[in-house]
């Protein structure tokens, strides 16, 4: 039943390959529907003039099936949130131009949202959700970072990629074994199945709280071409060892900054968040490490690991209460730092 009092907020993510809308009660997400882009698969990445076209077609039916499982008419909105950055400039102008049209002809306020604040945010979807400050370890194709939470929306990043970012050295050394883009999840499945102590492949050495994974993809890709010079068939006949080898590698490269930056702020409640947090092996590693360093940890649902609006809904509601509403002529933003 409606009351005076309930908050409908409309929310549309659209930053890369993933059309999203979701519909949000007094911070409850009622909805959240997403349509893929299988199209990328072929080219072995996202194409940006691709992703731009294929959200235009989908963005209608999209929003549609969010409001009618919400149950609600338009008139019933109080704000519309939107994915104002970072990511691919014409993916991120289909939701913004949508969303901005949406506003006006309701006559009700936009809300913008930072695409990686809304991953960590992801967390006050559902029970329990981690006390501040917390920090979260935010891992996507785009971004590798550890944040510090203060506050819904307030975050300050205390270390980030100096080069790749996780979910693409997942998707790079996919690649280089032939597997199809996005390799992270078949990197995942294949690894369920393999030795993670196979092979061994180098970590960085970077002082601080950053992180690189370029030396990693280096590792691979010459340990594979000396295994190839006398062996053709040496990727098929070791695919699950190589994966779960790489995946672990990864694994640990991230777990140690993360335990290090726990150690210096002393902070114990501890998050992961992005597309990358969906890995199977991370939540057991990261499962297991909260019971030695006698952490609380914070997985959220797979269905809000990856893109998804129903994160953008959240960010936006937490927003809208503190009366944070946006102009209509608010730039979209493919490169947007989270301390800005
Ligand atoms: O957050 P996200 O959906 O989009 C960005 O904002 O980038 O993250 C996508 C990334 C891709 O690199 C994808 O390969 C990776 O997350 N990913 C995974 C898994 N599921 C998605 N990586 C490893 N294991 C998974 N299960
Ligand atoms: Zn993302």
């Amino acid at each position: 039943m409606q009351t005076q009092a309930d908050i409908y907020i409309l929310a549309i993510e659209s930053s890369c390959d993933d059309t999203s809308a979701a519909v949000c009660k007094n911070g409850k997400v009622l909805t959240n529907i997403s349509a893929d882009q299988k199209i990328h698969a072929e080219y072995g990445g996202v194409v940006p003039e691709l992703a731009s076209r294929a959200h235009t077609a989908n963005i209608v039916p999209v929003v549609d099936l969010a409001m009618k499982g919400a149950g609600i008419a338009m008139k019933d909105i109080h704000a519309i949130a939107y994915t104002r950055g970072p990511g691919l400039l014409g993916s991120l102008l289909v939701g913004a131009g949508f969303a901005k049209g949406m506003a006006q002809a309701l006559n009700i306020p936009l809300v913008d949202v930072h695409h990686m604040k809304a991953h960590v945010m992801a967390h006050f979807i559902n029970e329990p959700h981690p006390q501040f400050p917390f920090l979260c370890l935010t891992v996507s194709g785009g971004h590798t970072q550890i944040v510090k939470v203060t506050d819904y929306n307030v975050m300050e990043v205390l270390g980030s990629t100096i080069d790749d970012a996780a979910g693409e050295a997942f998707d790079k050394t996919a690649k280089m074994l032939g597997l199809p883009y996005p390799g992270g999840p078949l990197i995942d499945k294949y690894a369920s199945l393999g030795n993670p102590m196979a092979f061994k492949f180098n970590e960085p050495n970077i002082p601080g709280l950053d992180y690189s994974f370029s030396g990693l993809k280096t590792s691979v890709l010459y340990f594979l071409k000396d295994k190839l010079k006398d062996n053709s068939h040496f990727i098929e006949e070791n695919l699950s060892d190589l994966c779960a080898s790489v995946q672990y590698t990864i694994i640990k490269i991230l777990l140690k900054k993360l335990k290090k930056a726990a150690k210096e702020t002393g902070i114990q409640e501890i998050a992961i968040a992005g597309g990358v947090s969906a890995n199977q092996g991370l939540r057991k590693y990261l499962s297991e490490m909260a019971v030695q360093e006698g952490w609380r940890v914070y997985i959220p649902d797979f269905q809000y690991c990856t893109d998804n609006a129903g994160m953008i809904a959240i960010s936006g509601y937490y927003k809208f209460l503190k009366g944070e509403t946006s102009s209509l002529l608010l730039p979209t933003l493919a490169r947007w730092e989270m301390n800005e």
